[in-house]
């Protein structure tokens, strides 16, 4: 009995075996990466003139898309290529993707990334979708860094990110590596005319690329293209959406009423419709005498992942909503938008329904489109 079902296997794995071998294509060699990328590159989709809805007029006011380097589809292109590549981190493990995950709104879901030796970071990784909407430009949440420039080779340097610190050499080693890898020289042509690789143009690069990166297709811009006169900009904001259902409409309310008004007040400070930070907008009371300025990164997508603010210490949207409400700490950089009249920290004194529709209404920034547009995604798949 046995030997029989042994036998069969046998016939049958042969059988099996066979059929694979006849359904391998004999046509031509699979096409290089180099090829690959080439083609793609020379074919770019559409970066440089994303298709902005009507109501997205007063967010272009806060553009810091450069003159000296705007976004062009080659430039994001090789920005997206270097974005997604292992070999920008010493060992080859990580790619800034790692961190910044498209389906997690470009961020991830731990408190503290892991970068490239297991090591943690020391703060919480920032969504980046509609980032080139905030006009002062300051990346990191400590805004450390003037641009995305600036900012772009700094996690490659870390020592706990991307590893290549000065003792492993620092940027020129990478300059060396990028350089005997076939498919970059001919990608930095394509962009720049020569294949030369520099630290500018890895830079410039990766800001377009980052810049690249807009969202506007969530619900809330759906309903927002309805009720927005094109006449008046910043009008409609607060005309109930006919998609949106009454919870929704009734966060929207609170979250552009100012609070002398009986709103929440938080579209002050992050603005529709890109929500991202007002450049003026100081800290927002997480510790008691915080003396630094804290910025946030646009709260589209905000509901994808969780871990919120610099150091990802409140969990979930409603943490987010009771710090607002009830934990507001004095300090020197607390921005007066949430100070009382009375001189004490503001209290929002939110109701529970207020305070569920308050999220529902951040559920509503979540945009699918962003969060799975191929024009984002990992080229070397
Ligand atoms: C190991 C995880 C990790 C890797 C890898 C990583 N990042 Fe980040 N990124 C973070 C964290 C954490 C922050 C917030 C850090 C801070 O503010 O100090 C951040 C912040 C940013 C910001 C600031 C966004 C804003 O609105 O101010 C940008 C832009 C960014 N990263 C792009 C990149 C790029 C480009 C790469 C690759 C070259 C990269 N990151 C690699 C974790 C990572
Ligand atoms: C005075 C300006 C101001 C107001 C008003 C304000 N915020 Fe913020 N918000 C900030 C700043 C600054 C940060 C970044 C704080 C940090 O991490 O240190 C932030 C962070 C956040 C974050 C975390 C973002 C992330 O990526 O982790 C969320 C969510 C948020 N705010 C929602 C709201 C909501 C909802 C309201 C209204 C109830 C509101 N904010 C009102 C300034 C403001």
């Amino acid at each position: 009995m046995n030997k029989l079902f042994y036998f069969l296997l046998f016939i049958v794995s042969l059988l099996f075996s066979s059929c694979q071998k006849n359904s391998t294509p004999l046509e031509q060699p699979k096409a290089s990466l180099k090829d690959k990328l080439l083609e793609a590159i020379q074919n770019p989709p559409n970066y440089a003139n994303p298709n902005y809805p009507t109501h997205f007029v007063t967010a272009l006011n806060t553009d810091n898309n450069p003159t000296d380097n705007p976004v062009t589809d080659k430039g994001a292109y090789l920005g997206r290529v270097l974005f997604y590549d292992t070999q920008l981190s010493i060992n080859n493990t990580i790619s800034c993707a790692s961190c910044h995950k498209q389906e997690d709104g470009f961020t991830d879901q731990n408190v503290f990334s892991i970068g490239f030796d297991g090591g943690l970071t020391g703060m919480h990784s920032m969504r980046l979708a509609n980032g080139r909407f905030y006009a002062p430009a300051f990346q990191f949440w400590d805004r450390r860094a003037a641009n995305q420039e600036e900012q772009s080779v700094m996690p490659i340097q870390d020592a706990i990110e991307m590893g290549f610190d000065s003792t492993a050499g620092g940027l020129d080693a990478l300059l060396l590596r990028l350089e005997n890898l076939d498919y970059y020289p001919p990608l930095f042509h394509e962009v720049y005319g020569t294949s030369e690789i520099s630290v500018i143009r890895m830079e410039k690069a990766i800001a377009q690329f980052l810049r690249s990166i807009v969202s506007f297709e969530s619900r809330f811009d759906e309903g927002y293209e309805f009720t927005f006169n094109p006449n008046l900009p910043g009008s409609g904001l607060d005309t109930d959406f006919p998609n949106f259902n009454e919870s929704e409409n009734r966060g929207k309310h609170l979250y552009v009423t100012p609070v002398h008004l009986g709103g929440a007040g938080c579209n002050a400070c992050h603005q529709a419709p890109a929500f991202t930070l007002d450049g003026i907008v100081k800290s927002n009371g997480l510790d008691a005498n915080e003396t630094r300025i804290f910025k946030s990164p646009s709260l589209s997508n905000v509901a994808v992942a969780g871990g919120y603010m610099h150091d990802g210490r409140l969990a979930s949207l409603e943490e987010v909503i009771e710090h607002y409400n009830s934990g507001i700490k004095m300090g020197p950089a607390l921005d007066p938008l949430l100070i009382a009249p009375n001189n004490t920290p503001l209290k929002l004194n939110l109701t529970d329904r207020d305070k569920q529709d308050l999220i529902a209404f951040l559920m509503t920034l979540t945009d699918n489109t962003c969060l799975s547009d191929p024009k984002y995604s990992d080229p070397f798949l």
